[in-house]
């Protein structure tokens, strides 16, 4: 048995042996071999002795299993807590090493990868991020000036961006306007391509010198494919002659197939085919250092969330509150939960230098980060500082509610879900 690995009928499972304190009652005697039929053998089954009981796990929904248990638990009049039963979620729980496949734990070979021998020594030898070693960048980390922080600021990111001073932002993560023609509140998103990206630079090179030592930025974005620009490589570029290390690149898939399949002389033909995108990139890039300093006690990402998210391809819904908040473009709270809890750490200071109706500040506010919105729309911000307001008051009635016992009816049930404004444009970021 290596590693507590053994193989049963040509499949590996790992063994996990529950001993017993007292023998097993007459009902859990009946439930385990029940429980034997109701999952498959090649997720897991039990081996029964006097003195344990043996485990024989490959792969659990351990939600299901849970539930089930709960029910033939109840359905048997065990107690809820003095049972094998407890004892062998418990030992299942208390396997750190898992790997994740839908609802599903996997606890053999979920971490089966080609192995490279040496690998520290031949990184050295290939020299890896070859194109940031030769950097200036201070390592010396200054405090967030405190009349900026938690603020939401209307104006032109480029020239607020210079107020701040080096090195003093943890986390940006941000969604510039893609030049796509959206009808923004006051800027213009159809100039000319080199216009666009000298602006974009502009600011993106006043973010990386705000952005700390070991700080990273994150940015959204979509490729104008119709004008065959690939902008998140242009960008990526841009970072990199910059001297930031290019960490990776998350997959957003919106998973929205409602764009159409056809144009005048591309359709079946090998022509001039057109390709469809249901997704949009999150190119992230590191200052100076891959790793960022922080006290691991702030860290409030979960062992579920870590596993699931490492994986970088994202599966998650456009906004549909665009229309409630009247912007065109806004990207979802979910994308930016995960963007925040896996690249900072509580109380570090985030910043968005396109903050649009502030998902981004409404979201790090939530996760007890400190924050700095800038927009140059002064309606835009009216709503990124509405949103933090409700979102106070949200806390406020919900405390009152537990306080006075009625939870019943939460702001959030009751909130009504307007449609998304651009379900049906090509290259939208719905
Ligand atoms: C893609 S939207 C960001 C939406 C945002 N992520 C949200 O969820 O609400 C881009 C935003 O950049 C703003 N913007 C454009 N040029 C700007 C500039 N020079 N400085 C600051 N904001 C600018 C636009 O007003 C627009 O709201």
């Amino acid at each position: 048995m290596k590693n507590n690995i053994v193989v049963v009928d040509k499949e590996k499972y790992k063994v996990i042996n529950v001993s017993l304190i007292m023998p097993l009652s007459t009902e859990e005697l009946k439930i385990l071999p029940y429980l034997n039929t109701l999952f498959p053998k090649t997720d897991l089954f039990f081996e029964i002795t006097k003195e344990k009981v043996t485990i024989y796990l490959r792969e659990i929904d351990l939600k299901l299993f849970k539930d089930k248990v709960k029910e033939l638990i109840k359905m048997y009049n065990l107690s809820p807590v003095e049972n094998v039963f407890v004892q062998i979620i418990n030992s299942i729980e208390a396997i750190k090493s898992y790997g994740l496949k839908g609802k599903k734990r996997l606890y053999v070979d979920y971490d089966k990868e080609r192995k490279v021998k040496q690998r520290k020594q031949k990184e050295i030898r290939r020299g890896k991020f070859y194109y940031a070693l030769d950097h200036n960048f201070s390592r010396k980390n200054n405090l967030f000036p405190l009349e900026y922080t938690n603020k939401i600021i209307c104006g032109d990111s480029e020239e607020i961006l210079k107020k701040l001073p080096d090195n003093c932002v943890d986390l940006i993560f941000t969604s510039p306007p893609y030049n796509f023609g959206l009808e923004y509140e006051t800027h213009k998103d159809e100039v000319k391509w080199n216009e666009y990206f000298d602006k974009l630079f502009a600011i993106f090179k006043e973010c990386i010198r705000v952005l700390k030592f070991g700080g990273r930025i994150v940015v959204n974005v979509q490729p104008l494919f119709s004008d065959y620009i690939p902008i998140h490589h242009i960008i990526s570029n841009f970072f990199m002659n910059n001297k930031l290390i290019w960490k990776g690149e998350i997959l957003w898939d919106k998973h929205n197939y409602n764009c159409k399949y056809t144009a005048w002389g591309s359709w079946k033909s090998p022509s001039n085919p057109y390709l469809k995108y249901t997704w949009e990139f999150l190119e992230v890039f590191c200052k100076g250092d891959l790793k960022h300093r922080g006290d691991i006690t702030k860290a409030d990402i979960t062992a579920d969330e870590f596993k699931k998210w490492v994986y970088a391809k994202w599966d998650i819904a456009p906004e549909k509150d665009m229309n409630k908040w009247g912007h065109p473009a806004m990207f979802p709270e979910e994308l930016t939960k995960r963007v925040i809890k896996m690249f900072s750490f509580e109380n570090d200071v985030i910043l968005d230098p396109f903050n649009g109706v502030g998902t981004t500040t409404k979201v790090a506010k939530e996760l007890n980060r400190k924050f700095l919105g800038i927009d140059i729309s002064e309606e835009y911000c009216k709503k990124a500082e509405e949103r933090l307001m409700i979102m106070g008051q949200e806390l406020v009635d919900s405390k009152d509610e537990i306080k006075s016992g009625n939870r019943s009816k939460s702001n959030k049930e009751s909130k009504s879900r307007a449609l998304p404004l651009f379900d049906n444009v090509e290259n939208d970021k719905s």
